[in-house]
């Protein structure tokens, strides 16, 4: 038998509905110009921040296929990182993920009572998005800041000593800076930094 019975072409999926804006594409491209051609997973992460942030807050299956094709790897290389690093969301999120974290340090110091409070005044279960569209509650393990249990973390920002008087400042705040007119729009470098 040939050689060319044991060559096959990867397939990687070029959807034609899901596509970077102009100016991301070149910030992408940017980025991926850093590494040589057989290199390019190692821009992985950051495209994928990128590109949750451009399509609204979470990733599918179109979306990682088109980053695959961006950076000429398997859309399974994709899928496995995205799924890996609770960073990327996979489902549609709410504009404020919660994140509480249940593990060591904030297990013993009342992860679980803030989990069950948010879900209590957010009328939503762990993993759900409430109506409104404004929060997605979840569970995850060490947030990396234990000499502060209990934690949680929203989008970026991180909350630490919590007790139920700051859940409801912090909620209280969120509804209201979501109600303010959108903030000027950073670069991606400032938002990644
Ligand atoms: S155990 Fe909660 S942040 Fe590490």
């Amino acid at each position: 038998m040939s050689d060319k019975h044991f060559h096959h072409k990867l397939y990687v999926k070029k959807n034609i509905d899901v596509a970077f804006s102009p100016d991301t594409l070149r910030k992408v491209e940017s980025i991926l110009s850093h590494y040589p051609e057989d290199q390019k997973k190692s821009a992985l992460i950051p495209v994928l921040q990128i590109a949750q942030e451009e399509f609204g807050g979470s990733l599918n299956v179109d979306i990682m296929d088109y980053v695959a094709s961006l950076l000429n790897i398997t859309p399974i290389e994709v899928y496995e990182v995205a799924t890996f690093y609770s960073q990327f969301y996979l489902d549609p999120v709410g504009k404020y993920v919660i994140e509480v974290c249940q593990t060591g340090p904030c297990a013993i110091c009342g992860g679980e009572d803030v989990l069950h409070y948010l879900e209590q005044k957010l009328k939503i279960k762990v993993g759900e998005t409430t109506e409104d569209k404004l929060f997605t509650l979840k569970a995850v393990e060490c947030l990396g800041a234990c000499g502060s249990a209990p934690v949680m973390q929203v989008n970026t920002e991180f909350y630490e000593y919590l007790n139920l008087d700051k859940i409801d400042d912090i909620l209280e705040t969120l509804r209201k800076e979501s109600a303010l007119p959108k903030p000027e729009k950073q670069t991606w470098k400032e938002r990644l930094s």
